[in-house]
C-alpha cells in the first residue's frame, strides 16, 4: 500500500489551488455575489443551488446537501480515491505528491496504474474493431440485430465482439512480458499454472464496462447462441471481469456512464438486472437504467445513484427470486432514505425482464408503468402487511415488532418521521416517538429566547471558526485561553471545539476546507461540513472575531462557575486541600468581576 500523504502536504496543496477553478473547468460556474452557483452536479435540478464560496474554499449544494473541498469536489465528481484526488490536484499544480516512507508516488507503481488504463482502452478498441472487421463476426452482428439493437446503440455502449480462439487478444496486446502480464492484472488474460496465458472471453459479445470517469475498466461477456446447445463449451451465459485494481463490483454499475453522457439532467435512475435490459431500454430511449454487475445493490450504488438524482427506481422480476432480491434492496435502502429523495419499486410480470416487457409494450406504457410503481412506503407496508394479519393483535404486534427496527435504521427528517406515524396508524398503537432534534448538538435550553439561533454556544463558536478560520488568533494568544478549563465543561461538541481550536493554533493560515479535510471520512467531518455551509449573519471579520471572543469568554465563565460550585461542595465538606483554596480565592475574585459586569440568566 501506498505510504501516507504529509498533512502538511495537503494544507499546502489546498491553500495553493483554487477551488472556484477546480470546479469551473468542470462545472461551468456564474458569479453571484461573493460566491459562485450552478446547478448542481450531483442531483437533478432546474434552478442552481449549488454553491461554491472562493473564501471558505468550499463547495455545498443546499438541494442535497453535497459538500466538500476540492479534494472531496474530484472524488465525487470524478469518482476517484482521495489519493487520487490529491493526485489530480498536484498535477493541476505541476507539483509531486510525496509519499510518508517514500513507498509510493514510485513512479513505477503509477506508471503501471496508467498503463492498466490505457490497456483496457485498448482492448475495448480492439473488441469494438473485431465487432466491425473479423470474419467471424456476422454471428454476432446478425445476433445484436435479431434482438434489436441498432449500431448506434451498440456503438454508444461501446459493444465489441471477442473472437473465438486461445490467444487474439493475446496475440494482438500482450506482445511484450509487461503488457502480457498487465493483461493478467486487468483481467483479460488468464495464467496456467504452466506460465502460459490464454484469453479469458473466447466467441463473446462485448460489454464494456466504464467507470465515471468514461474509462473502460472491466467487460461482461455474452456467450452466443449455437446451433446446437450441447456443444456449449463455456457454460455460463454471461462472464464477467474478475475483480482488478481497477473493478470492483460492489461499487460499479453497468450504464451509468452512458445515462450521464445521453442525459442532462437525470430525473431517476432503474436499477435493472442485465446488460442487455440497459442496452434494449436505450434502444427505446428509456436512457436512465443502470445494471448491477451480478450482485445485489449495495449501499455503494445507492449512495452513487443519490449523487445524480432523487429517484431511483428498481425494477424487478415478478416471481419469488425478484420479490426476493426487492426486499433486499429495501433493506439496503433504509439508511438512504432522507428527505427529498424517494425509491421506488416496480415488478414486472411472470417471464418477463426489462428488455423483453419494453418491447412488447413499448416506451410509453412502460414509462406509465415506472410512473404508477410502489413507492417506498407503499412497498415497505405492503409487504408488511400481506405478511401479518393486522385485524388481531398479534398481527400488529408483528407488524410493528418487524417494522419498527427497520424505520429506525432511516435518518433523521420528515420521512421517518411520517413513516413511524403511518406505522402507529396500522399498528393502532402510541410508540412515543422521541420528539425530532435528537441531533449531537441539542439546542440550549438558557439560550433561543426570542433569537433567531437555536444554536449552543460551543457549536456557535465552531460555526463561526468554521466560516473565518483566523479569527481563532486573537483568542489563541489571549491568557485565557488555557483549554483545560473549557474541556472540563461537559458540553455536547465541545471536544470538537478544543480540537478546533488546537489545530489552528499549530496551523494559523488554514482554509476553512483544509481544516475540515482533517476530519474526513468521520461523523464529525459530516458534522462541521454542516457548520461551514451555514451563512453567517455578519460576514466582516473584524465583526466575527468579536462575536466568536464573546461566545468563548461565555464558555469561560460557564467552565469558572462550574469549578467554583465544585470547590465550594469541597469547601463544605471541609475536603478543600491547600491548592484548591488557593484556586478557590482566586475563582472567587474572578466571579466577583464577571458578575459585576453581567449579571448571568
Ligand atoms: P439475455 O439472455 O442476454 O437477455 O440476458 P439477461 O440480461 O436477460 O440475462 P439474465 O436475466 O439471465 O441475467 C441478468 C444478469 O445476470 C446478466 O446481465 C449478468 O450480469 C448476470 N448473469 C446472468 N447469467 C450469468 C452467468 O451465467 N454468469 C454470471 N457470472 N453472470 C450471469
Ligand atoms: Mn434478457
Amino acid at each position: 500500500m501506498a505510504g501516507r500523504i504529509p498533512q502538511q502536504f495537503i494544507d499546502d496543496l489546498l491553500n495553493r489551488v483554487d477551488i472556484v477553478e477546480v470546479i469551473d473547468s468542470r462545472v461551468p460556474l456564474k458569479k453571484k455575489g461573493k460566491e459562485y452557483t450552478a446547478c448542481c452536479p450531483f442531483h437533478s435540478e432546474k434552478t442552481p443551488s449549488f454553491t461554491v464560496s472562493q473564501g471558505k474554499q468550499f463547495y455545498h449544494c443546499f438541494g442535497c446537501k453535497a459538500n466538500g473541498s476540492a479534494i472531496g469536489f474530484l472524488m465525487e465528481y470524478e469518482h476517484l480515491s482521495f489519493p487520487e484526488a490529491i493526485e489530480e490536484l498536484a498535477r493541476s499544480q505541476g507539483v509531486d505528491v510525496p509519499y510518508e516512507g517514500g513507498q509510493h508516488p514510485d513512479p513505477a507503481v503509477k506508471k503501471a496504474q496508467t498503463d492498466l488504463y490505457d490497456l483496457m482502452q485498448q482492448t475495448d478498441q480492439y473488441y469494438q474493431q473485431q465487432l466491425r472487421q473479423h470474419p467471424d463476426s456476422q454471428t454476432a452482428v446478425s445476433y445484436l440485430k435479431e434482438r434489436g439493437l441498432s449500431g448506434e446503440i451498440a456503438k454508444d455502449f461501446g459493444i465489441g465482439f471477442a473472437p473465438d480462439g486461445w490467444d487474439n487478444l493475446l496475440k494482438a496486446l500482450g506482445n511484450t512480458p509487461e503488457r502480457e502480464k498487465a493483461l493478467v492484472t486487468a483481467g483479460m488474460l488468464i495464467k496456467k499454472d504452466n506460465g502460459k496465458c490464454y484469453d479469458r472471453f473466447r466467441d463473446r459479445i462485448m460489454f464494456p464496462i466504464r467507470d465515471r470517469r468514461g474509462r473502460c475498466i472491466a467487460f461482461g461477456g455474452r456467450i452466443l447462441p449455437k446451433d446446437q446447445p450441447n456443444t456449449d463449451k463455456e457454460g455460463a451465459k454471461y462472464l464477467n471481469s474478475p475483480e482488478t485494481p481497477l473493478f470492483h463490483k460492489g461499487r460499479e454499475l453497468y450504464g451509468l456512464y452512458e445515462a450521464r453522457q445521453a442525459l442532462r439532467d437525470i430525473p431517476r435512475l432503474m436499477v435493472v438486472e442485465g446488460y442487455m435490459d440497459v442496452a434494449a431500454l436505450a434502444q427505446f430511449d428509456v436512457r436512465y437504467a443502470v445494471a448491477t454487475l451480478g450482485t445485489a445493490t449495495t449501499a455503494d450504488h445507492l449512495q452513487r445513484l443519490f449523487q445524480l438524482t432523487s429517484e431511483i427506481i428498481f425494477c424487478f422480476d415478478g416471481d419469488r427470486a425478484g420479490r426476493d432480491a426487492a426486499w433486499r434492496a429495501l433493506q439496503v435502502c433504509l439508511p438512504e432514505m432522507r428527505d427529498g429523495r424517494e425509491t421506488r419499486f416496480m415488478f414486472l410480470p411472470d417471464g418477463e425482464d426489462p428488455d423483453s416487457y419494453i418491447r412488447k409494450i413499448g416506451k410509453e406504457a412502460f414509462e406509465a408503468e415506472v410512473k404508477q410503481s410502489q413507492t417506498f412506503s407503499e412497498y415497505l407496508f405492503k409487504q408488511l402487511t400481506d405478511e401479518a394479519d393486522i385485524s388481531g393483535i398479534g398481527g400488529r404486534a408483528k407488524l410493528v415488532e418487524t417494522a419498527r427496527p427497520m424505520l429506525s435504521q432511516m435518518p433523521e427528517g420528515i420521512y421517518r418521521k411520517l413513516m413511524f406515524e403511518q406505522l402507529e396508524k396500522l399498528g393502532r398503537v402510541d410508540l412515543s416517538l422521541p420528539k425530532p432534534e435528537s441531533g449531537r448538538f441539542k439546542p440550549s435550553r438558557k439560550q433561543g429566547k426570542k433569537t433567531a439561533t437555536s444554536m449552543t454556544p460551543v457549536r456557535k463558536a465552531i460555526t463561526l471558526l468554521l466560516n473565518q478560520p483566523g479569527i481563532a488568533q486573537h483568542w489563541l494568544q489571549s491568557e485565557t485561553s488555557n483549554s483545560d478549563e473549557l474541556a472540563k465543561l461537559d458540553l455536547p461538541g465541545m471536544d470538537l471545539l478544543l480540537e478546533v481550536l488546537e489545530i489552528l493554533r499549530i496551523h494559523p493560515d488554514l482554509s476553512t476546507s483544509a481544516l475540515i479535510e482533517r476530519w474526513r471520512e468521520t461523523p464529525s467531518g459530516n458534522h462541521l461540513a454542516k457548520l461551514a455551509s451555514e451563512q453567517p449573519e455578519l460576514d466582516d471579520s473584524a465583526a466575527l472575531e468579536i462575536e466568536f471572543i464573546a461566545v468563548m469568554n461565555a464558555l469561560k465563565k460557564q467552565s469558572v462557575d462550574l469549578r467554583y460550585d465544585d470547590l465550594q461542595a469541597k469547601l463544605d465538606h471541609g475536603t478543600l486541600n491547600e491548592a484548591e483554596m488557593a484556586e478557590y480565592k482566586m475563582l472567587l475574585q474572578q466571579i466577583y468581576v464577571v458578575k459585576s459586569a453581567s449579571k448571568p440568566d
